[in-house]
């Protein structure tokens, strides 16, 4: 499966800032237990690099990296196993060097002329962010008439509570949100509690999509 059919069959993407990459395996396991084999872990902090490596090493979650604005965090993200890339905004030279390493893109996109700008890259899915400022689902099922063929992830001021708006709408190819792992449970330790939390989430996603 290639690595965007498999955000398509996981429809959640959990938004990671590890603040400390020794808690990186524990997050994965956690994510995994709740069953959600998938993370984006975020270059917001400088544990990012160091836990992708963590996670990716594992082999039994797939691993991309978010936040990513420049070229070298894209080099950096690949070389520790990421296994896609993205981005809050749209950057060509962030695109072409992931088009580069053979990874995707998911750079962010929430106009038409950002749709278009992706669109001429070569790009066909985009990060719909920040989500819920941008319009949030009737923003998306605008950009769905002329765009038709494009697929989103929308990513920002997602929860529980609107989850459902987005799922149902036939290009959301997923839904990404950091409240399934909470910075301050990472901090804590709490990884049962993150379990919880993602396995909550992934019942809810099913029971929206049934
Ligand atoms: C992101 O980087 O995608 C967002 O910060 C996640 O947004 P959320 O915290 O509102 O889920």
């Amino acid at each position: 499966m290639d690595t965007l059919s498999a955000l398509r069959a996981a429809r959640l993407v959990p938004v990671v800032v590890l603040d400390d990459a020794a808690d990186a395996d524990a997050l994965a396991g956690a994510l995994v237990a709740g069953g959600l084999p998938v993370a984006e872990v975020t270059f917001r902090t400088a544990a990012a690099e160091d836990s992708i490596r963590a996670m990716a090493g594992r082999g039994d979650i797939l691993v991309g990296a978010g936040t990513v604005r420049t070229v070298e965090q894209v080099d950096k993200a690949v070389a520790a196993g990421a296994s896609y890339i993205v981005s809050p905004g749209l950057s060509r030279a962030v695109v072409e060097r992931c088009q580069e390493h053979g990874v995707l893109a998911l750079p962010g996109a929430v106009t038409a002329t950002e749709v278009q700008a992706a669109l001429e890259l070569g790009l066909t899915t985009v990060k719909f962010f920040p989500a819920g400022t941008s319009g949030g689902a009737p923003a998306i099922k605008a950009l769905t008439a002329p765009f038709g063929h494009v697929s989103f992830v929308p990513t920002g001021g997602v929860g529980p509570k609107n989850l459902g708006d987005y799922l149902a709408i036939p290009t959301v190819a997923a839904v990404g949100g950091s409240w399934m792992c909470p910075r301050d449970l990472v901090t804590a330790g709490d990884f049962a509690g993150i379990t919880a939390l993602t396995a909550e989430a992934v019942a809810l996603a099913a029971s929206l999509t049934a």
